[in-house]
């Protein structure tokens, strides 16, 4: 497995794997890889011949008072995960090779990038499609790989695609969860031990709503006893709690459509967010 830091290296190496494997695969991550990412790159090792992972902390997507200095920073720990699962490259840019000195350029989508964690963390999908955009074009994949559990992301990136002619196809990849029902998180790491038994209430709040909501239930109703259920389990703050259309994720006040639950919220110092189906 080979771990290259620089844009020219990369693309001597990406080219002597092209002529020998014919469908490469791109799992984009920021490291501290944990179950959840190791099942992205499982499925693209099922479906391609050969897997690019790329481990990069995107400093443009972490707002003003965000995590970005103690986001966990674990590359050794990383690499031999991956080389066990059988990855051939893996991509670890400094931040000069994605932003040269004079960097002006910005990939902003509009639409799906509205509301949800795009009006909790304004900027960020901003800096994620700047920076997915940016990847997609050094790596250029046949396929990349992005988690469920990110489900407005998903769908920024899928938008993207389509409107800037990336024809690579963008699979998305069901959300892992612990046994209790909490989805994987690198930011799981930050929760004490009391506050991890509090984070279940968060799946567990989602499923609950979903079912209340399948029954008919006043969806306003559900929304706002949810949030008022995890207000009252240990969490301190609800950044959102909603119902979306699954597709194009605007907002729902009927449930007619193929929906998603979506929801962020803050327990201590750890934004924790989670999304599931209604049906
Ligand atoms: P990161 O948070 O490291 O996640 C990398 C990928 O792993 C994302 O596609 C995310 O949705 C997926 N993932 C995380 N937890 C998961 C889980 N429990 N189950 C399944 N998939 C999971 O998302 C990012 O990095 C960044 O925004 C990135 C796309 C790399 C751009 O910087």
């Amino acid at each position: 497995m080979q771990i290259i830091r620089k844009i020219d290296p990369l693309r001597d190496a990406l080219s002597a794997l092209r002529q020998e494997k014919s469908r490469l695969g791109l799992v984009p991550t920021m490291g501290a890889l944990h179950a959840g990412h190791m099942h992205l790159v499982e499925t693209a090792m099922d479906q391609c011949d050969a897997v690019v992972v790329s481990i990069f902390v995107n400093p443009t997507q972490f707002g003003e008072g965000e995590d970005l200095d103690a986001y966990p920073r674990q590359e050794a720990a990383d690499a031999a995960l991956l080389e066990e699962a059988g990855v051939d490259l893996v991509w670890v840019p400094t931040v000069d090779q994605v932003y040269p000195e004079g960097f002006a350029t910005n990939v902003s989508v509009s639409g799906v990038s509205t509301g949800l964690c795009g009006g909790s963390r304004p900027g960020h999908f901003d800096g994620v499609a700047t920076v997915v955009a940016k990847l997609f074009n050094q790596i250029r994949p046949d396929a990349a790989f992005f988690g469920e559990k990110d489900y407005q992301q998903l769908a920024v990136i899928k938008r993207m695609a389509r409107d800037l002619d990336f024809t690579h196809d963008i699979v998305g990849v069901l959300t892992v969860r612990d046994d209790d029902g909490l989805a994987l998180s690198s930011r799981n790491a930050y929760l004490t031990p009391e506050q991890r038994g509090q984070a279940v209430a968060l799946p567990d709040t989602m499923r609950e709503a979903s079912e209340a909501i399948v029954q008919g239930g006043d969806i306003a109703v559900i929304l706002r006893d949810a949030s008022e259920k995890l207000l009252a389990s240990g969490f301190h703050k609800v950044d959102y709690f909603e119902l979306r259309n699954a597709e194009t994720l605007e907002n729902m006040t009927f449930f007619d459509k193929p929906a998603r639950l979506l929801a962020a919220a803050h327990i201590g110092t750890t934004r924790l967010i989670d999304n599931i189906a209604v049906s």
